[in-house]
């Protein structure tokens, strides 16, 4: 068996290697197995498992690319996936006719965010050759970037940003397509429309918040942060205007004597909303967006009806009083998949206006570390598994930017 896998994974090397951008359009399929992080039933570290048995995902549409994984970053979803969170409603999500039956969704692969090279596409596709450097976050309905190869429709891939290295790359898709849908959709900024608003992020030191915040500077606007002391430096140095520590007192009193804001970008949840919505401005359209709803959890809970009609309730009942009582919209925000969003996040990042945020870096042999990591909380930016060698020198540039943001 041992033989037989390192024969496929050698006829696979030397067909990846021969692979040059424009090549053939049908070149032969990859088939057989690939190393993955694998899970098989939901719990805390233990259940994660390395294998190299793992089907290789081959091209099932015209549309489809297939990628081979160079680096993935982890988001606080992989963590909760990992404890079966939102299983009832991503399993229907993945094959509705197998909600009811037990366990199908197994073997799972975790990991959102990669960045990685295009080894094979689907005859329709337009957008990607053979040999591209392409980011993706792939939907937590699909099986995840904790692989060797993932498949993906082209419209969830994006070319990479020439200046990033593949580590640095996959640190950004999975946050900016979910601050882009939240922030454009639930909040109704855009880059033409930003430039007179005020907006609040509150939990600016995560993976989301330090991209929020250098996306929302591109984009124009005035930007204040709450976050922990350590990470004041951090914040700053990504270009928030305004930074509060919300350790060190009655962060809300103090938001209180500021002038209101237009949008508030909430990545803490719990009871921010309680004050958060008195901070906006009356009868102008502000909005409050959240990340932390409780749709996943309720259908979890209640079941997929029961959880769904509570969820919108709640969203409904909450969204009526705030705009009756002060006209301000009360909104959830969600991750989207979506290439093109990530092809303009792309030229920021090449204009060097948005930085990647590397916090701690891992080998694909310690994914188990990674989720450790991640479970700590305290979060400053990403952390990045890397499924190929880095140089010295790459792993140099990233923590002299990041100390130069005060993050040791
Ligand atoms: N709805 C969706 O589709 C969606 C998509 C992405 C993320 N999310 C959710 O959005 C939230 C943020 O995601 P993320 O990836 O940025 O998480 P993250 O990387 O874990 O960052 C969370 C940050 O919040 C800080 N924090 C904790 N309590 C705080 C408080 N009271 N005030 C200010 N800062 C606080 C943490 O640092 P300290 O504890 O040291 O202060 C940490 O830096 C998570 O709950 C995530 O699950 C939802």
């Amino acid at each position: 068996m041992l033989l037989c896998t390192q024969l496929l994974r050698c006829v696979l090397s030397v067909h990846y290697l021969c692979l040059t951008r424009n090549m053939s359009s049908s070149p032969p399929r990859l088939q057989g197995c690939m190393s993955a992080w694998i899970i098989d039933q939901y719990g805390s570290n233990g259940v994660l498992k390395y294998t190299e048995e793992t089907t290789v995902p081959t091209i099932s549409s015209a549309t489809e690319v297939m990628i081979k994984v160079h680096a993935v970053s982890l988001n606080p979803l992989d963590v909760a996936m990992r404890g079966g969170y939102g299983a009832k409603l991503l399993k229907l999500r993945r094959d509705p006719l197998s909600v009811m039956d037990n366990d199908t969704e197994f073997p799972l692969i975790l990991g959102r965010d990669l960045s990685g090279v295009v080894v094979d596409c689907g005859s329709g596709v337009t957008h990607f050759a053979l040999g591209d450097e392409v980011w993706a976050a792939v939907p937590p309905w699909k099986q995840g970037s904790l692989a060797e190869y993932v498949t993906l429709t082209e419209y969830e891939v994006s070319h990479k940003p020439k200046v990033l290295s593949h580590i640095e790359a996959a640190s950004i898709p999975y946050v900016a397509n979910t601050s882009l849908s939240a922030l454009v959709n639930g909040g109704g900024l855009c880059r033409d429309s930003s430039s007179n608003k005020r907006v609040l992020i509150t939990g600016g030191s995560g993976g989301v918040g330090t991209f929020a915040i250098q996306l929302l500077k591109a984009w124009g606007a005035h930007v204040t942060v709450t976050c922990s002391q350590n990470a004041v430096g951090l914040v700053r140095g990504l270009g928030a205007d305004e930074v509060l520590d919300y350790t060190a007192g009655d962060v809300v009193e103090q938001l209180e004597m500021m002038e209101k804001f237009d949008v508030v970008f909430d990545g803490v949840g719990g009871d921010t909303e309680e004050w958060a919505m008195g901070l906006l401005k009356p009868w102008s359209g502000a909005k409050y967006v959240t990340l932390v709803t409780p749709l996943l959890l309720n259908t979890d809970s209640m079941g997929l009806l029961d959880g769904t009609l509570n969820a919108g309730f709640s969203l409904q009942s909450k969204a009526i009083q705030n705009l009756l009582s002060s006209g301000v919209f009360y909104r959830w925000g969600f991750y989207a998949p979506d290439g093109p969003a990530l092809d303009e996040v792309s030229k920021l990042v090449d204009a060097g206006k948005i930085l990647p945020v590397v916090e701690a870096q891992f080998s694909f042999t310690q994914v188990p570390q990674a989720f450790q990591k991640l479970e700590k909380g305290h979060a400053r930016g990403k952390t990045v598994v890397r499924l190929i060698k880095i140089r010295q020198k790459q792993i140099c540039s990233m923590e002299i930017q990041l100390k130069k943001f005060g993050v040791t």
